[in-house]
């Protein structure tokens, strides 16, 4: 049998909800004990005040650490000393800071023999509590609510569905969202046609094989069109792997950004921090223009003072979208295409303005981390800058990185790639393609799960 203490200053509350339901049959089928302790009759003085003001100032009172201490030892049949020397294991808070609640959490504790949850109110709990016996938080969601008494029902409730012989019917659980990474499939009682809605016809069919793979096939679908975060490929049958894969070769990435990119040749460093031109490599037209291509950037500017070089970047960019190259590569031209050539950073700005009728935010990049707070731009907030449809232009560098000329006329300078260890001197087609990558995904795999339409998608 599991044990479970709930800790609360409104015991009432808690009391009012487990005598519905799940729980209530769970504790009267002797396979859960609950008790409800109020917090209160732990405090010694005679108005029984269990909170006080803040230390340090500030709104709210907090719930005091000596009645709190005294509830969680009584609650494990310990002294406070003991307590605080040993803490048991499974003391649980609730807190907005706790762990985001699932079912694989509340399974796991379902297996547990003994547990205590701590309901907290006003600000919260005095720290100490937190620091020295709380073993697990646990959160519901990134929304604050009142206390942790609605919190501590819904976790002992989806703790206790899971125990055998809880539910009434054993399958209904396993059938449950969230089992097997899927969504429940969607279910009708009689009467089969009301106000001339039907149920669909496979369900009336009888045959059980036909109505298992209906519902199979749409727990899938449900939980590819609204949560594809769920889906373990690996835990799929035969079948619903196929449907995956077909589903998947059917997503089409509407990126529609207004994205530039720019690589300079010149005002560069070189190792000895000497302002240099670099020369162009038809590795970086070819590499940063696929990716180009790849992320659904507008334009990728090619930057070099040097006329000659300008004229060998167009001379190749002519060769794969007009000559040669072009009638025997299918597709190399939708990224050479993209591949505009200009003699300065100012021109490359100037074009951009020109096209979208504002100025785009200039965004450069360098291996070195930027020390200037007003500048440091994350990936999240370039991400989220670009979703917004702002023109924005990423500046890239050659030789050993953006003169410092450039950088100051960037609005904001990019956090660098930082990999697996101290090492991040990428070559600029990588460099370029990782953060282009980095910063348009997250558009990519919403409208890969089907921009959030839920339930009308395809
Ligand atoms: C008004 S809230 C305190 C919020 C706290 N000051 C904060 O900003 O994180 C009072 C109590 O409600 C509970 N609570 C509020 N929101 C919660 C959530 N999302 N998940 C779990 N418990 C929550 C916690 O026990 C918390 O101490």
């Amino acid at each position: 049998m599991l044990k479970i203490d709930i800790l609360t200053i409104f015991p009432e509350l808690v009391e009012s909800i487990i005598r519905y339901g799940a729980i209530k049959y769970a504790v009267t089928a002797g396979k859960a004990e609950i008790r409800v302790i109020d917090i209160r009759k732990f405090c010694d003085d005679k108005n029984r005040n269990v909170d006080d003001s803040p230390y340090g100032g500030g709104g709210g009172m907090v719930i005091k650490a000596e009645p709190l201490f005294k509830a969680i030892a009584s609650s494990r049949e310990v002294s406070v000393e003991k307590l605080l020397k040993k803490p048991p294991s499974n003391i649980v808070y609730f807190s907005p800071a706790g762990r985001k609640m699932t079912s694989k959490i509340t399974k796991e504790y379902s297996e547990k023999r003994r547990i205590t949850l701590i309901c907290g109110r006003y600000e919260d709990i005095d720290n100490r509590v937190r620091e020295k016996v709380v073993s697990d938080e646990i959160s519901i969601g990134d929304y604050v609510v009142s206390g942790g008494e609605l919190p501590g029902c819904i976790f002992i409730d989806s703790i206790l569905r899971n125990i055998k012989g809880v539910l009434g019917n054993e399958s209904s659980a396993q059938n449950d969202s969230f089992e097997a990474g899927l969504l429940d499939f969607p279910h009708y009682t009689r009467p089969a046609e009301v106000y001339g809605l039907k149920v669909p016809d496979v369900i009336l069919s009888g045959d059980h094989k036909k109505i298992d793979r209906y519902r199979k096939t749409d727990q899938l679908k449900t939980t590819l069109q609204r949560r594809r975060d769920l889906v373990e490929y690996e835990k799929l049958d035969k079948e619903q792997k196929k449907q995956y894969i077909d589903w998947y070769s059917k997503q089409k990435p509407r990126i529609d950004s207004k994205l530039y990119v720019t690589l300079l040749h010149y005002p560069v460093y070189d190792r000895l921090k000497k302002t240099i031109v670099t020369s162009v490599t038809n590795l970086d037209i070819h590499d940063i223009c696929r990716s180009s291509a790849t992320f659904d950037v507008k334009k990728y500017y090619i930057s070099n003072p040097i006329e000659t070089q300008r004229n060998l970047v167009k001379r190749v960019c002519h060769f794969w979208t007009e000559g040669y190259g072009s009638t025997y590569h299918e597709n190399r031209n939708v990224a050479l295409e993209k591949v505009s050539v200009a003699t300065d950073f100012k021109e490359v700005v100037d074009s951009i303005k020109k096209e979208e009728k504002e100025k785009p935010i200039i965004i450069g990049t360098s291996a070195k981390i930027c020390t200037d707070t007003k500048k440091f731009m994350s990936f999240e907030a370039a991400r989220k800058l670009i979703s917004s449809r702002r023109p924005v232009l990423i500046v890239f560098g050659t030789g050993w990185g953006l003169a410092d000329s450039v950088t100051d006329r960037c609005d904001f300078i990019l956090e660098p790639i930082n990999g697996a260890n101290h090492f991040n001197h990428l070559s600029v087609r990588s460099a370029a393609a990782i953060i282009l990558d980095r910063l348009t995904i997250n558009n990519y795999t919403e409208n890969l799960q089907g921009g959030n339409s839920y339930g009308k998608g395809n």
